[in-house]
């Protein structure tokens, strides 16, 4: 593919984008005349059409592009018909692991943990909106002013989030959290400098001892990924019955019930929440119960379950350190009208939780396990913690998550 500097640069001009439009209006026309249905054939047979009549074109319009830029053109036309537009690309590229698009100018990839700027753009918000549609088309979704926001998971199992105007006040965002085809695994942390094997073989024997864990960080700190590791543990007989928005853990063992979350329909209705697959996964006679993120209700019958005879159930939450976490469940509990003073529901914290586990994303994009805390009991309006293990970045970088 072009990606000459000279191409890249041409690629993000305002004539470039111009002549784009111009292109895709001219390839819309000539499909539906030809009643071609791009999507019907193959991307080698659908490519090589457009590539031929991007060349016819640029040369009966005598476009002012050179080989490679003609090339780009007829690549970007190819995505705008039946891919995901200027993004195509970065699905398409297996070292993103995340495309964010923040409006129509602002497209960002992380590749290798790092987060960086993309020399792509959109032409304008409705770009962005036709892209979101076209990914959201075939799951049955859409995105519009009666539901601006959205959260899907693609049948490849990446995760897309899409929020539009009103509610995006700078234009529509897209993130796209893309699924790897191999999960990383517990040499991978290691070799990434997450974890030493010294702390992993410690979790390792706790997680065979049935205890209770809460695997805290901030955004995309790594903690479904270690949630997934620390899961593989499990002895390979029981049985787990894991509730997630989006289906994203991926256990190897037999006994596995995946229940995922539905969110409501257009009227309203039919919403599966994670509260109601707590409770229900309780009636299913588990060994263990994962839930991917308590972020809601939930959160009172995860605790009750893990207080009440399923040790070694497993969460995440989103929170900056132990201390926030605790404050957070505290939080969240309250908002789910838990019925109890403070101190009834610090003890109950104190009993359902028996490790927390910090995981950070650094400055560097480089991911890190920050403190493993064994949750103490509870001391007047206090739940003291013993540090296990702690990592020296957990002090330098002190409150960051
Ligand atoms: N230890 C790691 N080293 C390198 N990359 C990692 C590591 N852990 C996770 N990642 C990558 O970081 C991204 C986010 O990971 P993950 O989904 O586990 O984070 P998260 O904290 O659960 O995010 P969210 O807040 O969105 O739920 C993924 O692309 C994943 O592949
Ligand atoms: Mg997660």
């Amino acid at each position: 593919m072009a990606t000459t500097p000279d191409t890249r640069r041409f690629r993000l001009s305002d004539q470039y984008q111009a002549l784009k439009s111009r292109l895709h209006q001219h390839m819309i026309r000539l499909l539906e005349d030809g009643d071609v249905r791009l999507e019907d054939w193959s991307r080698t047979k659908a490519s090589d059409f457009i590539r031929n009549q991007v060349r016819a074109y640029v040369r009966d319009q005598r476009l002012p592009v050179n080989q490679s830029e003609a090339d780009a053109l007829a690549e970007d036309t190819l995505n705008e018909l039946v891919g995901f537009g200027p993004i195509q690309a970065l699905v398409d590229d297996d070292e993103v692991d995340d495309i964010v698009v923040n409006g129509p100018d602002h497209i960002f990839t992380e590749r290798h943990g790092r987060l960086g700027m993309e020399p792509l753009r959109f032409n304008d918000d409705a770009h962005i909106i036709r892209v979101i549609q076209r990914i959201l088309a075939p799951l049955g979704r859409r995105v519009d002013e009666s539901t601006p926001m959205v959260d899907a998971r693609l049948p490849d199992g990446s995760r897309v989030n899409a929020i539009i105007p009103p509610i995006a006040l700078d234009g529509p965002c897209v993130s796209i959290r893309k699924f790897r085809e191999q999960p990383l695994t517990a040499e991978d942390l290691i070799r990434y400098g997450t974890a030493d094997a010294e702390t992993l073989a410690f979790l390792e024997a706790e997680v065979g001892k049935r205890r209770n864990i809460l695997v805290i960080g901030g955004t995309g700190s790594g903690k479904t990924t270690f949630l997934n590791v620390i899961s593989q543990w499990i002895a390979a007989d029981e049985r787990i019955i894991t509730i997630e928005d989006a289906a994203e853990l991926r256990l190897r063992h037999e006994h596995v019930v995946r229940l995922e979350t539905r969110p409501p329909n257009l009227e309203g209705e039919r919403q599966v929440t994670a509260r109601d697959l707590v409770r229900n996964a309780l009636r299913m006679r588990p060994d263990r119960i994962i839930v991917g993120e308590v972020r809601g209700d939930e959160v009172l019958d995860m605790l009750q379950a893990m207080n009440t005879g399923h040790d070694g159930s497993m969460t995440t939450l989103h929170a900056n350190g132990p201390g926030d976490a605790v404050h957070r469940l505290q939080l969240l509990a309250g908002f789910a009208g838990f019925n109890g003073d403070e101190r009834t529901l610090l003890h109950q914290i104190s009993s359902a939780l028996d490790l927390i586990v910090h995981v950070s994303r650094l400055g560097s994009g480089e991911r890190r396990l920050m403190s493993v805390q064994r949750v103490g009991e509870v001391a007047g309006d206090r739940l003291p913690m013993e540090a296990l293990f702690t990592h020296p970045d957990a002090e330098r970088e002190g409150g960051r998550s």
